[in-house]
């Protein structure tokens, strides 16, 4: 199988490209992350690049700066997908429309519902019986575009904000591949 070459941005911890970075060495994985993008030169996830060997780049973020040096840093190593994980910064109309669909993103939710930031804090002030998280095509709006994948976590009972973050974060790092698996597998 010819493997799509992928670039993933960071900003943070980066435990969900670590978990794609763990599957995507499964000879049937539909992409191989060939770059790693962070506009945060302490994003904890940068230790992962190193650690797997993948070339990474930190770009300091003005907007136009960022995508003129992420561009150029693509098309050199081929990139035909870009994952968001974790990234924390909007991206430019024209930049999300110049890769027409080919944006991904993980979001903490159940999209449509709690878009933005702070999802944990807003579903327990809601009194929410569930929450999740979500795998979408990125558009030009945030938190927006077709969803490819969404996995649904049941919140307990006093649950505090950091145990739920991290059991939904577990499911982010099984969904994610999956996801990525669903839209680029032929099968
Ligand atoms: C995840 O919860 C993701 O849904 C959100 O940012 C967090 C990133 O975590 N967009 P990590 O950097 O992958 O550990």
């Amino acid at each position: 199988m010819v493997k799509k070459k992928a670039c993933i941005f960071i900003s943070g911890n980066g435990t969900n490209l670590k978990s794609i970075i763990i599957n995507s060495r499964d000879p049937n994985f539909p992409i191989k992350i060939s770059l790693v993008l962070t506009n945060n030169k302490n994003a904890g996830g940068i230790h992962y690049a190193k650690k797997f060997l993948i070339p990474f780049r930190i770009i300091n973020f003005r907007k136009k700066k960022f995508e003129r040096i992420a561009l150029k840093e693509m098309v050199e190593k081929k990139i035909k997908l870009i994952c968001l994980a974790g990234f924390m910064k909007i991206l430019s109309k024209k930049f999300v429309r110049d890769f027409n669909g080919k944006i991904i993103n993980i979001h903490p939710s159940l999209l449509p519902k709690y878009k933005g930031l702070n999802t944990f804090k807003r579903v327990l002030k809601n009194k929410e019986r569930y929450t999740g998280c979500t795998v979408h095509v990125v558009d030009e709006k945030l938190d927006n575009g077709r969803v490819i994948l969404k996995k649904r976590v049941e919140i307990y009972q006093g649950e505090e904000e950091n145990i739920l973050k991290k059991r939904v974060q577990n499911e982010e790092h099984k969904l994610y591949s999956m996801a990525i698996r669903k839209v680029y597998n032929p099968l």
